[in-house]
């Protein structure tokens, strides 16, 4: 791997405070008997965070994924585009965690909607996102998301309009870091 490529994954994982906002969520979250997909998984930033039995987790990225099995032998993962998931229900929740910001509005849509689709009635995509632009007055966020490549941060109301329907977005609150500020909404399918 190339050494700009470590460089990126360390300061992502530092400046993202080793992702223990986010860990500290699903703790709260993550029930045990319940099936979780974990939509765009990356290289398992948040695996651990899951029950090894149920757990799925699909990246279109193979060389992601490929890291990912070699650091969680136990747990399932396949490379994946999340927009042609199987289209049975059979998820109790989605983790989609810093994944729609890369996604323009089409993409986004598609994404959402196969999602929703994976989902068991009374499900939940647990749905994780950087907060519009920073400002300079908050020089480190500002920094982070000029060095980020996702370019389609959304606030509540664009998030809204790429529900499918009839299902309804809740906003449940925000991860404040020193260097990103995320904000966390859950999609129910009724
Ligand atoms: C910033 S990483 C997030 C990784 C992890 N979910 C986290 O919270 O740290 C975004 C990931 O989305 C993946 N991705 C982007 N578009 C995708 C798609 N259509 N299907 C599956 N994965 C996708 C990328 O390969 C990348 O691993």
């Amino acid at each position: 791997m190339k050494w700009t490529m470590w460089l990126r994954r360390w300061m992502r994982y530092v400046l993202e405070e080793g992702y223990a906002a986010e860990k500290n969520l699903l703790k709260e979250r993550v029930s045990p008997g319940a099936d979780w997909l974990d939509a765009a998984c990356g290289e398992g930033e948040l695996t651990a965070s899951f029950h090894p039995g149920q757990y799925w987790g699909v990246d279109s990225a193979s060389q992601a994924i490929h890291r990912a099995r070699s650091t969680f032998p136990q747990y399932g993962f396949s490379t994946m585009d999340i927009t042609r998931l199987p289209d049975r229900p059979r998820f109790d929740g989605i983790l989609l965690s810093k994944v729609l910001h890369h996604l323009d509005d089409a993409q986004a849509r598609a994404a959402l909607e196969a999602l929703v689709a994976a989902l068991h009635p009374g499900g939940r995509i647990l749905v994780i996102e950087p907060l519009p632009e920073p400002s300079l007055s908050a020089p480190l966020c500002y920094l982070f998301a000029r060095l980020e490549t996702g370019h389609h941060r959304r606030d509540t109301g664009s998030l809204a309009d790429l529900l499918p329907a009839g299902t309804c977005l809740q906003h449940v609150g925000c991860l404040h870091k020193a260097a990103v500020r995320l904000g966390v909404w859950e999609i129910v399918r009724p």
